[in-house]
């Protein structure tokens, strides 16, 4: 009875195949219906104000990459933390950094006020710029790079976290974006994933 069960054996593989065929022919095509239908391109025009008061949209910036970062101020850890390794990316790029136009773009346009913003971001860059702008503003900006934010405790009306999603972009000036960092990037990859787009 050998070759009964030789028969069982290539019976079992034909239907792994079978199987495996269809997993990778059900993956395929969910891939291209979510290329075909798909959201919207990461990046895209914003209108805010920067931290002298002044209103600016994403093409004022100049014929150079932007890197940009949501966060709040008043964060205790992650925006720190993250708007550092944009400062320690630029230093590392030495001259070229001057190609590279830091932004921070406030979450919490409550608190993030103009002169809030403008006694904020110089603790991390001389060149970095702070944008907060209206309620909208902010949603609108936040919604072209995805960006997740949501009050996270309501202890007062000034005493609150913001949760929100932590990455930093590369754009170009029409606001394609060309490198995303997760957060926790260090500055040297930082700088290596910046130079290579310069
Ligand atoms: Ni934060």
């Amino acid at each position: 009875m050998k070759n009964a069960r030789l028969i069982r054996i290539a019976l079992a593989s034909l239907v792994g195949l079978a199987v495996a065929a269809g997993i990778a022919w059900w993956q395929v095509n969910s891939a291209a219906r979510m290329t075909s239908t798909g959201l919207p391109p990461l990046g895209g025009p914003f209108t805010l104000v920067d931290h002298t008061g002044r209103t600016v949209t994403q093409a004022d910036f100049g014929p150079v990459l932007r890197l940009i970062y949501f966060g709040y101020t008043y964060c205790p850890d992650v925006c720190p933390t993250e708007l550092s390794a944009m400062a320690g990316a630029l230093d590392r790029l030495g001259a070229d950094g001057s190609r590279v136009q830091p932004l921070f773009i406030s979450i919490d346009p409550a608190r993030d006020t103009v002169p809030h913003m403008a006694e904020y971001v110089p603790l991390f860059h001389p060149r970095l710029i702070g944008l907060t702008g209206s309620a909208e503003q902010v949603a609108a900006a936040a919604r072209a790079y995805r960006v997740y934010y949501a009050k996270a405790q309501n202890g007062g009306t000034t005493d609150y976290l913001m949760d929100h999603s932590s990455f930093v972009y590369l754009t170009a000036p029409d606001g394609t974006v060309k490198t995303v960092f997760p957060a926790k990037t260090t500055p040297e990859a930082m700088a290596e994933g910046i130079r290579k787009q310069l």
